[in-house]
């Protein structure tokens, strides 16, 4: 039964991005629950080691696997599984151990963003008090790293997948739009007249890369670009800001 689950945002892969809070929070905390395998992608497994180790805690770590999700069933419902299956491994992991005090997870950028741990919280049973240290978003480290502003005056700012750009082009209305989760640089179904792209892989990590410009002059670098840095990688995390003139 875990009592108390502490969700801590560590950023978006440079271990500096872990606030003061978050170090203190993963030194008080007995327990440390830590994806083992699954992932597909072991640099972010060894950052969470290396946070870990950085903060200095005595808390147990503890492994779980991620179970994988079937493709048979529809999207949603896979999803549901999914979170129901990593909630029993959670429990199943901590087994007694969650007995010893407060249970953290080290949730990547911050758990509001497209992440689902604080989902998978609410499934556990008892309920347990779930806190949330807040962690840089990707979408802050795009900022940052093109040291732009994220709206413009008075303007409305809208976050969505690639997927959703891809089935329903430009949301209406739209000025700035920031789109996570795009495995098919989906920029390219947009018409890209009078817009302005800012591109970011691997922000925060010595891979970062960037790009910007006219969409129109940019999209075909943008493309090769991370062609290129997922075969030399073997994966790759990339975010992007769009702003129509
Ligand atoms: C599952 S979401 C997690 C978002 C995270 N909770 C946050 O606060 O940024 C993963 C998506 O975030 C973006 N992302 C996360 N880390 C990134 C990084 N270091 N560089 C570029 N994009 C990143 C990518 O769009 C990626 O597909």
């Amino acid at each position: 039964m875990i009592q108390d689950l502490w969700l801590i945002g560590i950023g978006t892969g440079s271990p500096a991005h872990v606030t003061c809070e978050g170090m203190q929070a993963l030194r008080e905390a007995a327990v440390i629950l830590v994806p083992q395998k699954g992932t597909g992608k072991d640099d972010l497994a060894e950052l969470r080691h290396r946070i870990i180790t950085a903060s200095g805690t005595t808390a147990r770590v503890i492994g779980f696997d991620y179970p994988v999700r079937d493709p048979e069933l529809p999207y949603l419902e896979r999803v549901e599984a999914w979170h129901d299956e990593i909630a029993r491994r959670w429990q199943a992991a901590l087994d007694g151990a969650a007995q010893a005090g407060p249970v953290a997870l080290l949730v990547w950028g911050d758990p509001s963003l497209y992440d689902s741990t604080i989902r998978i919280a609410a499934r556990l049973d008892p309920r347990p008090a779930v806190r949330v240290v807040p962690g840089i978003t990707a979408i802050q480290a795009l900022t940052a790293a093109h040291a732009i502003p994220l709206n413009t005056v008075n303007g409305a700012v809208e976050i969505t997948t690639g997927r959703r750009l891809r089935d329903h082009g430009w949301p209406a209305g739209a000025e700035t739009v920031v789109v996570m989760l795009d495995g098919e640089c989906s920029f390219q179904n947009l018409d890209p007249t009078g817009m302005t792209i800012w591109w970011g892989a691997f922000l925060g990590m010595p891979e970062q890369i960037l790009h910007h410009g006219d969409l129109a002059g940019v999209s075909d670098r943008i493309i090769a670009t991370r062609l290129a840095a997922r075969a030399e990688h073997g994966w790759i995390m990339d975010i992007y800001l769009l702003r129509k003139a």
